[in-house]
């Protein structure tokens, strides 16, 4: 198989510190054990998050000095809104600061207080706006997608029964979309293959339910399509992408990743009413239609960004990067989630510590402990992301309880994820000292983002 080595050089670099252990130790407890707290100047590798953390190309870097930086009508907008419509398809644009931007107008325009709405998982801004909406989230995504054993090709396939059940229960009216993930970040970064969400979309269309797609990583997902889904292997991921969205009512895009900027996002359509009714609300949160909250040189960065995102040379690279990893833990015998995904390694926190009680915070404990080790940044994606039940105020607890390895696009190189996976040893064969952790500050929104812990 062929190499996965970049096919770019390094121009500009950015320095890394390495810090002792003692200040590691004394950073993670002033962080109360949550990686989102750590100041970014304590971290060694960050493998946070590949959301805003990619590298920039030469071009990107060249068309921010194209920044037209008119309030209205700025010329970037128009060459994004052209990239958008060459390759992902959708003829209507409004540009969000942020995936969540978008996420946030769409819930508005599209869910009455009362409706349901399914989604192949969850992910953690989407149902937060969803549930604001008044809508009521539900997980329609296949059993193997909770099983971190289950080598099915495409864990991000939506269970048709599961879906079906649901419209026969609630009714098609009380139902305004499908919420589709390509890939899906929660589940291990599973891609969904064409072929489900063609099924999809042919159930929901006979019943007048719209399918919104979650596009954020669905380039990555084309990837996995032109190389697990048979039919498609003499297809470029370019037209895969476009047949996947063709598919699609609309999509809300955190340009952060795909599109290998440092911020932006944008929600597209084929439907002028979810524009015309789009474009009116932006105006209220974000920014003008035109520039949705972004300079103007953030838009152009988009728009060259998305020509880059299809080449398959540095989709090779960038999943290649990410396989190389898994495969080296799965060889060592550490529990992650099969397969390995786009974006990202899921170690599998209750693997680590079998015996440890889910409120005593597994992945919380395992991402803090990791950081400890050698200033690897990860982040956890168990009961603390999965917030509460906003009915009954218990925990959700899900099945999945990972910490996630999550690599930016174009950043670091092979050494550096051989001393992530020499790290990920070390803790693996001192899992049998560590203790739990116990929340003693609690946010109401989004508490993982700052909620605080004790060692117990
Ligand atoms: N959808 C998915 C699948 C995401 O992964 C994210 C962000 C969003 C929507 C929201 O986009 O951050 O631009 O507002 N994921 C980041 C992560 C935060 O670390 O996985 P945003």
């Amino acid at each position: 198989r062929r190499s996965w080595a970049e096919p770019y050089k390094i121009k500009v670099v950015e320095p890394l510190k390495t810090t002792t252990r003692e200040e590691r130790r004394r950073a993670i407890e002033e962080a109360g054990f949550n990686t989102f707290l750590l100041r970014s100047e304590d971290v060694y590798i960050d493998l946070l998050t590949d959301s805003g953390t990619n590298a920039m190309s030469q071009d990107q870097w060249a068309g921010m000095m194209l920044g037209d930086e008119a309030y209205a009508g700025s010329v970037n907008f128009y060459n994004l809104e052209r990239a958008v419509a060459e390759y992902y398809g959708y003829p209507y644009l409004v540009p969000t600061h942020q995936g969540r931007g978008a996420e946030h107008i769409l819930s508005q325009v599209w869910i009455e207080p009362g409706d349901h709405v399914p989604n192949n998982m969850y992910f953690t801004t989407t149902r937060e706006h969803q549930e604001r909406a008044g809508g009521t989230f539900v997980d329609v995504i296949i059993d193997e997608a909770h099983d971190p054993k289950s080598e099915h090709p495409f864990k991000g396939n939506v269970d048709l029964g599961k879906l079906g059940s649901l419209i026969e229960e609630v009714g098609a009216e009380k139902v305004p979309y499908v919420s589709v993930a390509a890939t899906v970040n929660m589940a291990g970064g599973q891609p969904i293959s064409l072929e489900n969400l063609r099924a999809v979309r042919e159930l929901t269309r006979s019943h007048g339910i719209k399918v919104v797609l979650d596009a954020t990583r669905a380039v990555e997902n084309a990837y996995f399509v032109k190389h697990r889904e048979a039919g498609h292997e003499g297809r470029t991921v370019a037209e895969i992408l476009h047949e996947t969205c063709s598919l699609s009512d609309a999509a809300t895009v955190s340009a952060k990743k795909d599109l290998l900027t440092n911020i932006g996002g944008f929600l597209a359509t084929f439907d002028e009413e979810l524009f015309e009714e789009a474009r009116a609300l932006v105006v209220v949160y974000e920014g003008l239609h035109t520039y949705g909250g972004l300079a103007g040189r953030d838009l152009e960065a988009m728009a060259r960004g998305i020509v880059e995102m299809v080449d398959e040379d540095y989709l090779h690279s960038r999943i290649g990067q990410v396989e190389y990893v898994g495969e080296k833990l799965a060889e060592a015998g550490i529990p992650i989630v099969r397969p390995v995904g786009g974006h990202a390694v899921f170690l599998d926190a209750k693997g680590f510590f079998p015996e440890m009680p889910q409120d005593h915070f597994p992945a919380q404990t395992l991402a803090a402990e990791l950081y400890l080790d050698s200033g690897v940044r990860a982040m956890e994606r168990g009961v603390v992301s999965a917030g509460r039940n906003r009915e009954t105020g218990e925990h959700n607890y899900p099945s999945l309880e990972l910490v996630r390895l999550t690599f930016p696009r174009r950043v670091y190189t092979q050494a550096h994820c051989d001393v992530t996976v020499e790290s990920v040893l070390e803790v693996w064969n001192n899992r049998e000292n560590v203790r739990g952790l116990r929340m003693v500050h609690e946010p109401k929104h989004l508490r993982f983002f700052q909620a605080r812990f004790e060692r117990l």
